[in-house]
């Protein structure tokens, strides 16, 4: 049994990975929308719809551009990565009011107009992380953070009615007033651990409801960049049919599956202007790059309940002879699961087609697989489980990437409407 809260505070943690600019922006704003909405008296199950939505809210900022605009008091164009974070979330049942509540987080109050927009209605709840999240971008790491407390103040109250609700201005004078507040903002500014914490609500979930979320992971990580905009799904399929093959169990074959979709969850850290640019990648930029598993490895860590996921989704880019990265781990370190994701991995990865290349056909990629198996990279036994089910594993992959297009598309379609 793992827990929702702790996937869902790494995934938003890895969103603020992207920029140091972001300041832990996200849990910025759940931390202050939380202590607003007690001094509201938000009965504790809206309460906690609001905190999640506020530590999940820029999800749809897919580049790290889009995510440093809207830190700018007077954001520019912020409705549309309210409105991607939307489309990210709304399918997954535990998460449909959360992205009601994100899409409309950029409008304004409008003297109460803005309870409804582009004809739609917005629920309080958006208003509520507005205001948090125009609080969070008014606050500057150079001072004490006590020190603004009142610039930040009278900067909110100009803007009162007209971009805030003043109702919950009037809960941001009251709040402004205790020092615990701007001492917490300053602790998880500088990354501490030691604050009051927010009181969410948390939910266990079972291996099959763990395998709906990570796919909604996998949709996130994915559909950053067009150039990735299947991957994930593809690998999951692939290695999920390679475990079968391979007659591990059926708990190991769900394991390995979500470790397919969470594996380059560390890509949440790599600016898209980065993982755009697949070829011709200065040395610096590949550094960065290449830190990705050591990211999804210590997002991942922090989960209870996911050691084994971990131990399958961080090592796809180790070999045998111990030449991968980032832990150099070789040979008998490296677990059945993890050498089935790191084949996986590499086969998907030159099968599937990119908007800048082809994918490669059959003869291409066993001979690539070979090669790899020669040079003791890879694992002699799995290539060949892989090459005597080639049809039947490239088919689970096509199809699930076929489906995986299909959404992508419809997303993209979506976000030009
Ligand atoms: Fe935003
Ligand atoms: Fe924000
Ligand atoms: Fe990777």
């Amino acid at each position: 049994m793992v827990s929702l809260l702790e996937l869902t505070l790494q995934l938003s943690r890895a969103a603020d990975m992207v920029s140091p600019e972001l300041n832990h922006h996200q849990r910025l704003v759940a931390y202050i929308t939380n202590n607003l909405g007690e001094t509201l008296n938000f009965e504790e199950k809206k309460l906690n719809e609001v905190c999640v939505a506020a530590v999940l809210h820029d999800i749809g900022g897919l580049s790290m551009q889009e995510r440093i605009n809207v830190l700018k008091f007077e954001a520019i164009n912020p409705h549309q990565h309210a409105r991607i974070g939307w489309l990210l979330l709304k399918d997954y049942r535990e998460f449909s009011e959360i992205a009601r509540i994100i899409k409309f987080h950029h409008v304004d109050w409008n003297n109460g107009e803005g309870l409804r927009f582009c004809e739609e209605a917005v629920m309080p709840e958006s208003h509520l992380i507005h205001l948090a999240d125009r609080i969070a971008t008014l606050i500057s790491r150079d001072d004490k953070m006590i020190d603004q407390k009142d610039r930040v103040f009278e900067k909110i109250l100009s803007a009162s009615g007209r971009k805030f609700n003043p109702v919950y201005v009037k809960a941001f004078e009251q709040l402004k007033e205790k020092e615990f507040f701007w001492y917490d903002l300053e602790s998880i500014s500088n990354g501490r651990r030691y604050y009051k914490k927010i009181k969410f609500k948390d939910q266990r979930l079972n291996i099959d409801e763990l395998i709906g979320i990570t796919k909604l992971f996998a949709r996130v990580i994915d559909f950053r960049s067009n150039f990735t905009a299947v991957h994930s799904e593809g690998v999951s399929a692939v290695a999920k049919r390679l475990a079968q093959h391979l007659k591990c169990d059926e708990l190991t074959c769900k394991k390995i599956q979500a470790a397919g979709y969470v594996h380059d969850i560390g890509k949440l850290t790599v600016p898209t202007e980065i993982l755009e640019k697949p070829a011709g990648l200065t040395q610096a930029e590949f550094a960065v790059m290449k830190e990705h598993t050591y990211h999804t490895y210590v997002l991942l860590f922090q989960i209870a309940g996911f050691e084994e996921i971990n131990e399958y989704a961080s090592m796809h880019h180790e070999r045998l002879d111990g030449t991968g990265y980032p832990f150099k781990k070789k040979g008998t370190e490296l677990s059945q699961g993890a050498r089935i994701m790191a084949v996986a991995d590499i086969f998907t990865a030159v099968s599937e087609n990119r908007p800048y290349r082809k994918g490669m056909e059959k003869e291409k990629v066993i001979e690539v697989l070979k090669q790899m198996v020669k040079d003791n990279k890879i694992d002699a036994n799995i290539v060949i489980i892989l090459i005597a089910n080639y049809h039947d594993i490239n088919k689970a992959r096509i199809k699930a990437q076929k489906k995986a297009r299909t959404r992508y598309n419809d997303f993209a379609k979506l976000l030009t409407s």
